[in-house]
């Protein structure tokens, strides 16, 4: 593994990570283009990387200085006469008693980039490149002027069409789902889940996260070659639809108990591909199905304890065994996007935000907050080098709105249900937990997952406080029929 850029793929178990090369001008010696003040600019980055490494690494030494890594080389990559990256490579062999891991750790290269407000990818070169234009070392390379916007010149609004139907019969493969058209795909840009790998979704209300989500499962259900595991946040209000399709898993209750059996699927299969000495799901080649773990609502999942844990660990090893998971928010703030989710999930999609700020959550870029806010569907991906606009495909749901999907009450539920009607339609959470003998912390959030479902109402206040949510006619029927 040559060239790893850490920022896409920063898992070293990740064995889909390709090599990506940049088409840069490297300043040779000689030529004067660079600025003076370019190469003013050029020292203070190099002096900023290394005070950053050296807290990182927080090393001292026996006398008491701090170790300080040798730079080789300090370089600016000129394009057109204009600085376009700036590249620090250090010795690995001045560093023999820190894992590489650890000098191209996404962790320290985001805070990197945060501190710098620029791009930064840091990657180990282990072959000196024949020209002697790559040294080899470890690379931390800081994007000074913006990428290339896919195309000549970023598509305007106007370019892209408001709204498009998804015409599924234009998908290139069962693994494939689609991201909308865009200035190069006027047809649709569709990609495959395993390059995809784990993906982050965020947006303001309304602005189309869950279609795009629709679009996705209509590509991967029925195919067979991916299994579906659908957590919606609002207990199956949006995709109970899909319940009882061949591969789909609908999530009604608590995610947790789901994710654990994820992550003992993916240790299970990382056992098999071990035995097998394969690299990944591809070599293993013994039809093991991709997962697709479909989660709306981040906010909402994370109010369980113990979800975020599982879901970094699979966001971050289950994409070399196949499973993927997707994740969706309208909250791009980083309690909720926590720094260990967003390194994991490599594939970023933004619909329209109020600022740059909420953007840069999501893309480490503002592009998401320039979007037209009246534009539903429409998208920044970043993708490998790339910021690419789309408008995503509108999809006509599957009939049999999910609020009135024929649904029988468990067992449990209908006991529930009857505590509340027997206390004239009023559910608190205390008295019934008391009631039917339950923790009241499990009763509180069945009573959230039924309020969105439209089976209670609101909580009701009053002068007199807290007045507990209404039983409505919803629910009433299905206790009737149950
Ligand atoms: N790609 C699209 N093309 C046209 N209209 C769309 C598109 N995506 C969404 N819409 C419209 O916008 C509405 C809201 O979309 P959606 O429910 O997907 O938003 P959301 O971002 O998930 O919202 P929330 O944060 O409230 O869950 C949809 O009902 C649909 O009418
Ligand atoms: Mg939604």
């Amino acid at each position: 593994m040559a060239l790893l850029p850490a920022f896409w793929k920063p898992q070293s178990n990740n064995f889909n990570a390709r090599p990506v090369i940049r088409p840069v001008a490297r300043l040779r010696p000689g030529e004067t283009r660079a600025s003076s003040a370019a190469l003013r600019y050029g020292e203070t980055l190099k002096a900023t990387i290394q005070s950053a490494l050296v807290r990182w690494l927080n090393h001292r030494n026996r006398d008491g200085t701090w170790y300080a890594p040798l730079t080789i080389a300090a370089n600016l990559w000129m394009h057109d006469g204009e600085p376009t990256f700036f590249a620090l490579v250090i010795d690995p062999e001045t560093l023999y008693h820190y894992p590489s891991e650890k000098l191209i750790d996404p962790r320290f290269t985001h805070a990197l980039a945060l501190h710098l407000g620029k791009d930064v990818y840091a990657f180990e070169n282990n072959a000196a490149t024949p020209d002697g234009s790559l040294p080899r070392g470890i690379v931390y390379e800081v994007v000074l002027r913006n990428l290339p916007r896919l195309g000549t010149g970023a598509p305007t609004a106007t370019e892209l069409p408001r709204s498009v139907k998804l015409d599924l019969s234009r998908r290139p493969s069962k693994l494939h789902v689609p991201l909308g058209v865009t200035a190069q795909k006027p047809h649709g840009l569709w990609l495959s889940i395993a390059e995809l790998d784990a993906v982050l979704i965020g947006g303001s209300r309304r602005m189309g996260k869950t279609n795009l989500v629709h679009a996705w499962i209509a590509a991967l259900s029925g195919g067979g070659a991916a299994h579906l595991v659908l957590f919606d946040g609002k207990g199956g209000l949006e995709f109970g639809r899909y319940r009882g399709r061949a591969g789909v898993k609908v999530v009604d209750g608590e995610l947790l108990p789901t994710l654990r059996e994820l992550y003992a699927e993916m240790n299970r299969r990382l056992g098999l591909l071990r035995d097998a000495g394969a690299s990944n799901l591809n070599a293993y080649g013994k039809g093991l199905p991709r997962i697709v773990l479909i989660i709306d609502e981040l906010a909402f999942a994370l109010q369980e304890s113990g979800v975020e844990a599982l879901l970094v660990d699979l966001a971050g090893r289950g994409g070399a065994v196949g499973i993927h998971p997707v994740v969706a928010t309208n909250q791009c703030r980083a309690e909720v996007v926590t720094a260990n989710l967003k390194v994991n999930l490599s594939t970023r999609i933004a619909f329209a935000v109020p600022q740059a700020s909420d953007s840069r959550v999501i893309l480490d870029a503002p592009d998401a907050a320039h979007l037209p806010a009246n534009i539903r569907g429409r998208l920044v991906l970043r993708w490998e080098a790339r910021l690419i606009q789309a408008q995503a495909f509108e999809v006509d749901l599957p009939s049999g709105s999910a609020a009135t999907a024929e649904r029988t009450l468990s067992e449990r539920e209908l006991r529930i249900a009857r505590a509340a009607l027997e206390r004239g339609g009023v559910f608190k959470a205390r008295e019934i937990a008391a009631d039917v003998g339950e923790d009241k912390n499990k009763i509180s959030e069945l009573a959230r997952a039924w309020q969105a479902r439209g089976w209670l109402t609101e909580v009701q206040r009053s002068s007199k406080g807290n007045g507990g949510r209404r039983v409505a006619d919803a629910l009433r029927e299905l206790v009737r029929g149950g």
